[in-house]
């Protein structure tokens, strides 16, 4: 399919971009169970980077399923397209300069290991890790009522799987910790990490 399409070299590098923003530009993957605070803890930190400076966007799986991914549905094959496109998408903004937060279940190894791949060492891999009991107690979108009464099939967690990340870079207990203290440490951790730009941060 890559044949007669020749790639065209930019000539803004995003390295220049980098430069002229003040911080690197990577991929902070969230994963975890729906309803285990993906989203609302992707949001948060998003606020805090936005507000000192950094350029981001966030790639939330509720959304992108309503426009780009609105034909898939939540068949293996199609959650791997879905994570597929996600990837591809979050490293042109990666290109674009951008820091992009993403928050999709991705419940399959292989499919985050190949967003992984495709990034290039700018992965950060977060473990959103809030038991099932909790994310079905909490039920904000009822989904979990549905699935257990049948009425979604293939619902992650209940009828399909989600394989826990064996590696990632933060494992963040979603089910217990306070959302600003979860944030906190993601903050603390890409300081560390030497990606954020070199000033105090104000949160
Ligand atoms: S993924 O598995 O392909 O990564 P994604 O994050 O895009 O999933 O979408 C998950 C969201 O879709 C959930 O938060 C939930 O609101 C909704 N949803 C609808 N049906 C399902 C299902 N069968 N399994 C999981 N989530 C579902």
């Amino acid at each position: 399919m890559k044949e007669n399409i020749v790639w065209h070299q930019p000539i803004i590098s995003r390295q220049q971009r980098e430069l002229q923003n003040g911080h690197r530009s990577f991929i902070l993957w969230f994963t975890g169970l729906s309803g285990a605070g993906k989203s609302t803890l992707a949001h948060r930190v998003e606020e805090i980077l936005f507000q000192n400076g950094c350029r981001t966007y966030v790639l939330d799986g509720d959304n992108v399923r309503h426009g780009l991914c609105s034909d898939l549905g939540f068949s293996p094959e199609q959650r791997k397209e879905n994570i597929r496109r996600i990837g591809e998408t979050a490293k042109l903004f990666m290109d674009a300069g951008v820091i992009v937060l993403t928050a999709f279940i991705s419940p399959y190894r292989a499919d985050r290991q190949m967003v992984r791949a495709l990034a290039a060492g700018e992965f950060i891999e977060i473990f959103c890790n809030a038991p099932l009991r909790v994310c079905e107690q909490r039920d904000v979108k009822g989904l979990y009522l549905k699935a257990r009464q049948g009425e979604i099939k293939e619902f992650t967690g209940i009828s399909s799987a989600y394989e826990e990340p064996q590696n990632p870079e933060l494992i963040i207990m979603t089910g217990e910790e306070d959302l600003n203290d979860c944030a906190d440490r993601i903050i603390a951790y890409l300081h560390q990490r030497g990606v954020l730009p070199n000033i105090d941060f104000v949160i």
